[in-house]
């Protein structure tokens, strides 16, 4: 006979639907390679108002998610909702009774992954994550299972579909930003704030749950060097297209010994790097560790039926596990000697933009200003433009450390020759 798994949706929307459609329409393909049936008990939403391609059966439907957390049957949790409050609560109260959950929310997670986890651990449950991060990509089961023997010492993702599609589209189609952005919200990328996908936010989330679980480290919460794609601008991506680049936002997360760093930031990558393959919704994570070397891995990294397939996917490792033994196995354990590095101390290399006043000694006066803070020029652009007129310059450096940077930049702004303030973006690769 074959084996039955009870699985309670908390939240209606996109992926709600899509989770609950597939569960519906693939139940025989799910019971034929796993030998369990998951079986829908309950869905719970504020409102039924909204029409999806498939509608539960009033009997399965509720308004209320305690008919969900407080049902003995009910195996899986599947919060889909959103936000901190209540699916912070939702989420601690099925854990402690001892009921799998299955979870999207990478703001919660961003918070709490490490008491969750731990939390998981003691009540004998399991929660299960992997669509919070990337889309359907495995990158959470990569880390808990395949790269378990692994000292991860290097992480650098693009994490954010909307960003990249904005990107790509203004690379390769001449799109502007807002037109972009526009048909990355229409095809159901963006977050409904699409704020936290421009300014970093939503990729900052993802690097924070992927770092806890690479670095074993309790980061939640701390700052670290967080900026979006708000101020690229159409030069910026032609300047770095002459100079052998592309643009792309990143999510980067470095170990030396037991010094950690994070920082989200759009970088100008050669365009033989690995990543700047990487175009539209995709995304992808290169990681290194000391044993497997470098890999990378990549695919679809947001829209609704990306993150079915990998809440499907949570499902179904839940379903096998409760049959197959117990969840214990895996326990998550801080290590208590990782310390955080400043983003002031960091050394990249920079692509520098000024607009100043194309007339003599210009070029003199940043360069002495950069030089003085110990920052060396790599190469320079300057187009013949309208000499009444302001003009970019553009200069690569070497590699200098950030707090010089940003000290030698504010310096250079308040030149009289200097007519907006300077685009920074930092170089990788
Ligand atoms: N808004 C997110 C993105 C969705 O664009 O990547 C997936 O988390």
């Amino acid at each position: 006979m074959r084996k039955k798994i009870s699985i309670g949706i908390i939240g209606y929307g996109t992926v709600g639907s899509n989770t609950a459609a597939v569960l519906q329409k693939k139940n025989r393909f799910f019971a034929d390679r796993t030998g369990i049936d998951f079986h829908i008990k309950k869905i719970c939403d504020v409102n039924w108002d909204n029409k999806r391609d498939w509608m539960p059966p009033v009997s399965m439907r509720t308004n209320d998610y305690n008919d969900i957390i407080n049902d003995p049957e009910i195996n899986i949790v599947v919060e889909l909702i959103g936000k901190f409050h209540p699916a912070y609560e939702i989420i601690k109260k099925s854990l402690r009774q001892g009921k799998a959950v299955v979870t999207a929310n990478k703001f919660l997670l961003s918070k709490k992954l490490t008491e969750l986890l731990t939390l998981a651990d003691t009540s004998g449950s399991y929660l299960g994550f992997e669509a919070s991060v990337a889309g359907a990509i495995p990158v959470i089961k990569m880390l808990r299972e395949s790269f378990i023997g692994n000292r991860i010492n290097s992480v650098i993702g693009i994490l954010n579909g909307t960003t990249n599609y904005i990107l790509s589209s203004m690379t390769e189609k001449h799109q502007t930003f807002s037109d972009a952005l526009k048909s990355a919200q229409s095809l159901g990328y963006a977050e409904s704030e699409p704020s936290l996908d421009i300014s970093g936010k939503d990729s900052a989330q993802k690097l924070v749950i992927i770092s806890t679980y690479a670095f074993q480290c309790g980061i939640l919460d701390r700052d670290f060097l967080i900026e979006g794609i708000e101020r690229i601008e159409p030069q910026d991506i032609d300047f770095a297209r002459e100079l052998g680049y592309k643009i792309k936002l990143l999510a980067i997360g470095k170990r030396l010994d037991d010094t950690v760093f994070l920082k989200v930031h759009p970088a100008l990558i050669p365009v033989n790097h690995m990543l700047s393959d990487v175009e539209s919704v995709y995304n992808a994570v290169y990681f290194e560790g000391d044993l497997f070397g470098k890999t990378l891995i990549y695919g679809e990294g947001a829209g609704g039926k990306a993150a079915t397939s990998a809440v499907i996917a949570d499902i179904m490792e839940i379903g096998r596990k409760l049959y197959l033994g117990s969840y214990l196995s895996e326990q998550f354990i801080i290590n208590p000697h990782v310390k955080f590095q400043s983003s002031d101390e960091l050394k990249t290399r920079y692509y520098l933009r000024f607009t100043a006043i194309d007339r003599h000694g210009v070029l003199a006066s940043i360069a002495n200003i950069l030089g003085k803070n110990k920052i060396s020029i790599a190469s320079v652009i300057q187009k013949e433009e309208n000499p009444e007129h302001a003009v970019p310059i553009v200069m690569l450096t070497h590699a200098a450390i950030e707090k010089n940077l940003q000290k030698a930049v504010s310096t250079i702004d308040k030149l009289s020759c200097i007519r907006h303030p300077t685009q920074i973006i930092r170089i990788e690769g």
